[in-house]
């Protein structure tokens, strides 16, 4: 019976390379994909015409592509942005000049009190990586 400890551990950890086979297109796009997470977890605070917290604005496909960086590190977890730290790299050309690190210290939904999913998290994080597309 030693294979059950195992096997437990690994139905725990995140397996972002599955997460991403099974759930995540190669490359969302934001109406499909993304625009569904934000509406859930981030509109009611950040729509153009509502409240704008922090002044960014996310039910739209141009405010999102604008915050998309911010965005992601702000609501994926440190496993998450180890796998996709090359693309939230200001370098990557991604449209950050700042890199992902410091923006982890203030976490969306705000008290993360409903974090994203894993497969939200890698949806963000994968749309960001593929050009951030309509
Ligand atoms: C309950 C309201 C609320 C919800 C829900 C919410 N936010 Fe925020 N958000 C805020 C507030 C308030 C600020 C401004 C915080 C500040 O500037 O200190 C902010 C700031 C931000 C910023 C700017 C951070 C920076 O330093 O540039 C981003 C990006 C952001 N939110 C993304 C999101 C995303 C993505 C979601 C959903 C996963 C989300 N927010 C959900 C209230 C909210």
């Amino acid at each position: 019976m030693r294979v059950f400890p195992l096997l437990f551990l690994a139905a725990c950890a995140p397996d972002i390379a599955a997460v991403m086979a099974d759930s995540v297109p190669a490359t969302p796009s934001f109406s499909a994909d993304v625009a569904p997470i934000l509406e859930q977890h981030c509109v009611r605070c950040h729509e153009r015409d509502g409240t704008l917290d922090g002044g960014v604005e996310l039910d739209t496909y141009l405010g999102a592509r604008g915050a998309r960086v911010s965005s992601t590190c702000t609501s994926v977890g440190d496993d998450v942005v180890d796998v996709y730290s090359a693309d939230l790299l200001p370098e990557a050309g991604n449209g950050s000049d700042v890199p992902c690190e410091p923006w982890k210290t203030l976490s969306m939904p705000p008290g993360a009190e409903v974090k994203l999913s894993i497969v939200e998290q890698v949806m963000l994080a994968q749309w960001v990586a593929t050009g951030a597309q309509p």
